[in-house]
């Protein structure tokens, strides 16, 4: 256990293996911007100096996870890595199947092909993009039931990943043939990383199971939203983080899972459920496009380096360490002026792009200026998760998103605090200059998921 006399939070790790980091001048980034069309997603990673684009595959395994690496089993059918990995996931999620995929986008193809189509329609606290893709993909409209105060930076409310209870009700009773099954988005991601309490999951639960309803978790981040959970909820501040991870999982039938978050690896997700029809017409769909059941989209490889990922995850002292540093950057910006998400959530700190560039508006996308002047200023690349990421409707027109945010997401183990004290200078830079940063246009733009590959162009 860490000394909590001392103010000063450490990494409880040290380093082994160091990446160099290349260094840019503000004259060369411009010229990469500009050369990229001003999305941050084309441009080379070698030209960014912090990246703070996902905390998605970006982590830094431990020594245990590269020695775990070496035990994998490549056998195709029934390797023992997949066991390994099976009953790591059942440890904390205690589900009757647990189906590898290569990533969480997978899973939730797979799970939405098998119960979606159109005239359905999936409830979550908030949707994340892969998750209202796939299931608009099947025709399918994806609902967003969070709590008001999720839509109000400003607001202190301690688990603001919260479903309203009860617009899931009326909607439950209102089209209860049509909604195949209602999802839990822990932390949530799309709404600021804020987390989801556990006697909100249970309400919800309740809900679901007196309508005939399954809950699936989509548990990308749960370790840290259990960690919410022990610090901010009445009851739960003794409590170990793994006994809380079920208690979560105890509410729900099953979860899609990205393991490039909370399980530490640089790729792999997996399916799990209770039902074991749905689960078999899951394996059928993974065999087409993933792989054996017993390996999904993964190597046996990533699957042991996923199960030692998932026992260092629930380390206190790592919980501690990791939310206790994504506030670190949400103070000090807080101290600037500069205008985040409150309280900060767990993988990153979004700035409220509305607040900072008042100037520009929604439809000339706010978090587009503020994340490209971001890279151009310092070479920190941050991901827009405004109307550039949410504003084209299935329908084809252009509607504002519900937040115009700027997502800076921490890798896991990856940056120092110097780092951070780096970023937070570049923001206070780009704060000083803000009134001057032009607003843009989208110049061109895929028909679905357009943040990946749009191209931009300054207004002016
Ligand atoms: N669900 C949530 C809440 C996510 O944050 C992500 C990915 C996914 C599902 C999809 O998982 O990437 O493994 O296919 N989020 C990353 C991010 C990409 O940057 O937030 P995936």
């Amino acid at each position: 256990m860490s000394d909590d006399a001392f103010r000063t939070v450490i990494e409880p790790f040290r380093i082994h293996s160091v990446e160099p980091l290349r260094m840019t001048t503000v004259e060369h980034r411009r010229d990469v911007a500009r050369e990229a069309r001003y999305n941050l997603f084309q441009v080379h990673a070698e030209d960014v100096l912090i990246d703070l684009l996902t905390d998605s595959g970006t982590g830094a395994m431990s020594r245990d996870q590269w020695a775990a690496i070496q035990h994998g089993d490549e056998s195709y059918a029934g390797s023992p890595s997949y066991f390994i990995f099976r009953d790591a996931v059942r440890e904390l999620f205690p589900y009757e199947h647990v189906i590898p995929t290569h990533q969480g986008r997978a899973a939730e193809r797979i799970l939405f092909s098998a119960i979606g189509g159109p005239g359905k329609v999936v409830p979550n606290n908030t949707h994340f993009d892969t998750t209202r893709a796939n299931i608009e993909w099947t025709g399918a409209e994806a609902r967003d039931l969070v709590i008001d105060e999720g839509h109000d930076p400003g607001s202190l409310h301690p688990f603001k990943g919260n479903m309203d209870v009860e617009r899931l009700d009326a909607l439950l009773a209102e089209r209860e043939d049509d909604v195949p099954l209602v999802m839990m988005t822990v932390t949530n991601n799309s709404g600021g990383g804020q987390p989801v309490s556990l006697a909100n999951l249970r309400a919800v639960s309740d809900v679901c199971h007196r309508h005939g309803k399954q809950l699936f978790l989509d548990a990308c981040r749960f370790a840290e939203n259990a960690w919410f959970i022990r610090e901010r909820e009445d009851g739960q501040g003794d409590r170990d983080v793994v006994d809380i991870i079920r208690d979560m999982a105890a509410c729900a039938d099953g979860m899609t899972m990205s393991a490039k978050k909370d399980p530490m690896g640089n790729i792999g997700g997996w399916l799990a459920m209770n039902d074991d029809t749905l689960a078999q017409t899951c394996r059928n769909l993974l065999i087409l496009t993933e792989g054996f059941p017993t390996y999904g989209g993964l190597a046996g490889r990533d699957l042991e380096a996923l199960a030692q990922g998932l026992r260092e995850v629930v380390s206190h002292d790592y919980l501690r360490y990791r939310i206790r540093s994504t506030a670190y950057v949400a103070d000090a910006l807080d101290r600037l002026g500069i205008p985040c998400i409150k309280p900060a959530g767990g993988h990153a700190v979004y700035i409220d792009a509305t607040a900072f560039l008042p100037h520009i508006e929604p439809l000339r996308f706010p978090g587009q200026a503020l994340s490209v002047a971001l890279y151009e200023t310092g070479g920190v690349r941050s991901c827009e998760i405004g109307s550039v990421m949410f504003g084209r409707q299935p329908d084809g027109s252009e509607r504002p998103a519900a937040m115009e945010l700027v997502r800076l997401a921490i890798p896991r183990r990856t940056y120092t605090q110097s780092h951070m004290d780096y970023v937070i200078e570049v923001c206070e830079r780009v704060r000083d200059g803000a009134k001057d940063l032009p607003g843009y246009r989208i110049v061109e733009e895929p028909p679905a998921l357009r943040h990946f590959t749009a191209a931009f162009e300054p207004i002016g």
